[in-house]
């Protein structure tokens, strides 16, 4: 696990952005580069980072395929408050990428099994997922993995918990009893099958979830240490999510990273 810590949230979106850059510039141009996005306030930075890039020409969308993480159940795509409007909101509409290139699970299908079951078949039919980037909830959940989420899941039906629904009742008139009580979910497995993990956190309040995800053990509680047993996960974080780890843990990755921040700062 690579554990990358910057100075603040503009350099975690910014440094997050410029690798998914490099990783969709370096890959084979006759092969769509399948990746996996996230919603939620933590990726918005990386996003205006990359409508920044491709705008200036230095990224294009044209061969990439995306699979949302997740979408509530019962909010139709064009609902201000759906996952379908937010990527298309702060993301797909201001980029290059191809309508047919976009996939979120519909959360108003009839057959909500079959739509998740669907959704795994058409990530494997699109070869895998090269780059899943995420972000992680305040207790570790990532996508809409709560507390308890089996370590193994695919896409599936997933009761939402009080503290999240907590966390996102911004978006619903400040109430909790407003946001959907499920929502359709890619797996633990899912996230862990992509051949690369890319988590973002920032802010004090993922503190618990991040020394969870780097110093604990693995277990289904905190979805998010999941990516200990990935061979090729990153965690991108601020100094203030830094809090709750050693301060030698922190030294550690600072030190092993320090060159290559020294030479991606020289590059920007
Ligand atoms: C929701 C999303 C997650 C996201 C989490 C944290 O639960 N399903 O994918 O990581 O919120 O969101 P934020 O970045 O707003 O803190």
């Amino acid at each position: 696990m690579r554990v990358i810590i910057q100075r603040d949230y503009e350099l975690v979106s910014k440094w997050a952005a410029h690798y998914v850059a490099q990783r969709i510039a370096g890959h084979p141009a006759n092969v769509p580069f399948v990746m996996g996005l996230p919603t939620g306030s933590t990726p918005l930075g990386m996003y205006q980072e990359l409508i920044r890039l491709n705008s200036e020409g230095a990224v294009s969308f044209r061969n990439v395929v995306t699979f949302n993480m997740d979408e509530y159940v019962g909010i139709p795509a064009d609902d201000a408050r759906s996952y379908h409007r937010f990527m298309w909101d702060n993301l797909f509409s201001h980029i290059d990428i191809k309508k047919e290139n976009v996939h979120i699970l519909d959360g108003m299908a009839h057959d909500l099994e079959g739509e998740c079951a669907r959704y795994e078949a058409s990530i494997r039919a699109a070869g895998g997922i090269d780059l899943f980037v995420g972000g992680v909830g305040s207790d570790g959940h990532i996508a809409f993995n709560e507390p308890g989420s089996s370590l193994s899941s695919r896409t599936r039906i997933k009761t939402l918990t009080r503290d999240t629904k907590k966390a996102n009742a911004r978006f619903f008139d400040g109430d909790p009893d407003k946001v959907p009580s499920h929502a359709l979910t890619v797996g633990v497995a899912t996230i862990t099958d992509a051949r690369e993990v890319l988590i973002l956190v920032s802010g004090i309040e993922k503190a618990r979830a991040l020394a969870h995800a780097v110093e604990m053990g693995v277990n289904h509680i905190w979805t998010v240490s999941c990516l200990q047993l990935h061979p090729k996960a990153i965690l991108v974080c601020d100094e203030d999510s830094t809090e709750e780890l050693r301060v030698g843990t922190v030294r550690y990755f600072k030190e092993i990273e320090a060159d290559n921040l020294e030479n991606w700062k020289s590059r920007l």
